[in-house]
């Protein structure tokens, strides 16, 4: 019989559930995490990634109720990034004879982190495979697809593609499996962390897309959530759309507010939008959101309106906290303006203008603003630019579907 973490007959889920987790490096993980790394038994024993520093002793634990880690041979590294490897070193002294295998890069990042000089290593290269036994572990470069020393290992027997962070989702969860949960909720993470996390490699992913296109795969089991093996088409899917940041009729409108006249401006903007009909609209005021949220919102929204008053010269703290990370994460192909009050400057609407002309967005207008509280001849000017970014929503999302 197969147990509840076995992928097959002597495949393992052997990581770590991560429930209380909420903050990954700055992204907002409202659902926890799991660090996930899979256990391969055959003629010869491999473990497929390991998990955080902190649960290098629950992974030996998962590990030792299949097989003592003694006789584990080879320790797979996917990637290098701490969420992984960091229990590889105390994972490594109880398996003394395990080679760690993974490519040049990775090898190179590991020394890096901490010292490997005790560590035996074999380097792998893309494309060249290692038999198990009955098995055969495959390792394809997939750089960028998180850091440039990425790669996925295929199991070609069991069509098993183990992805590391790619279809990956920041979720919590005793289920391991996509078919034991909901489809929209898994979704859903997976879109926040493609937001989060892949954002900035969409071209990277096309080509790896295209590269396991020629793969067999029947499961796909990422480093983090659940294990694809029902809804693979979704998820493929999802990742094609997201990998072009495809737009659809979406208006989003973000803002910060001093003394309440900026959201006053959103949310005749919203009002606008609305009544014009076509588009599903988001408002969020930034600091009762978060980036997390608001990087997954732009994602696959058309049209965009970021609000900031002036303050201390500029905009708005976390308008600009957002504004960074947007940088960072290059979402592409967006169109919208920028709004905001201000005093006796300009320059909070204004450096918002600055940010979206930085971002590549197409700019709609001049920024929208209002001497200290927006009138009504303000307020008529937001309902119309909200209908514009309505109407222009739309076009969009037809425009790339035609
Ligand atoms: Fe889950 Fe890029 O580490």
């Amino acid at each position: 019989m197969i147990e509840g973490n076995a992928l097959r007959e002597g495949i393992h889920w052997v990581g770590y559930v991560d429930w209380s987790v909420r903050d990954f490096h700055g992204y907002h993980t409202a659902r926890g995490s799991t660090y996930n790394a899979y256990l391969v038994r055959d003629a010869k024993t491999a473990l497929i990634d390991t998990v955080k520093g902190p649960y290098a002793a629950d992974l030996l634990r998962h590990v030792a109720a299949y097989v003592d880690p003694a006789n584990i041979d080879y320790i797979v590294c996917n990637h290098a990034e701490t969420d992984h490897a960091g229990a590889l070193g105390e994972v490594l002294q109880a398996c003394p004879r395990a080679e760690v295998v993974c490519n040049e890069k990775c090898r190179a990042a590991l020394s890096l982190h901490r010292d490997t000089s005790a560590w035996r290593f074999r380097v792998v290269r893309d494309g060249e495979t290692l038999s198990l036994g009955r098995r055969t572990l495959q390792f394809i470069d997939t750089p960028m697809v998180h850091w440039p020393e990425s790669m996925f290992t295929y199991l070609p027997e069991e069509k098993i593609l183990f992805s590391m962070d790619a279809f990956g989702q920041h979720y919590a969860s005793s289920r391991r499996f996509d078919d034991e949960e909901s489809l929209d909720v898994v979704l859903a993470e997976a879109k926040t962390y493609w937001a989060n996390i892949v954002m900035p490699y969409g071209k990277q992913v096309a080509a790896v897309l295209e590269k396991a296109a020629t793969l067999d795969i029947e499961t796909i089991a990422p480093s983090h959530g659940i294990v694809w093996r029902k809804n693979l088409p979704a998820i493929l899917a999802a990742y094609k759309d997201w990998a072009v940041c495809r737009p659809h009729a979406k208006v989003l409108i973000a803002y910060d507010t001093m003394w309440g006249s900026t959201a006053k401006m959103a949310r005749a903007i919203e009002e606008g939008a609305t009544k014009q009909g076509g588009a599903e609209i988001r408002v969020h005021f930034i600091r009762a959101s978060n980036i997390t949220v608001l990087a997954t919102e732009i994602l696959d929204a058309a049209t965009v309106a970021l609000g900031s008053p002036t303050l201390n010269r500029t905009m708005m703290p976390e308008m600009g906290g957002l504004l960074t990370y947007y940088k960072g994460l290059r979402p592409l192909g967006k169109a919208g303006f920028a709004f905001g009050s201000y005093g006796w400057a300009k320059n909070g609407p204004n450096d918002v203008d600055a940010a979206l002309k930085d971002l590549k967005f197409e700019r709609l207008r001049e920024p929208l603003t209002a001497n200290y509280v927006p009138d009504d001849s303000v307020l008529d000017a937001c309902r119309d630019a909200g209908a514009h970014l309505a109407r222009k929503a739309v076009e969009m999302a037809e425009a790339f579907e035609g």
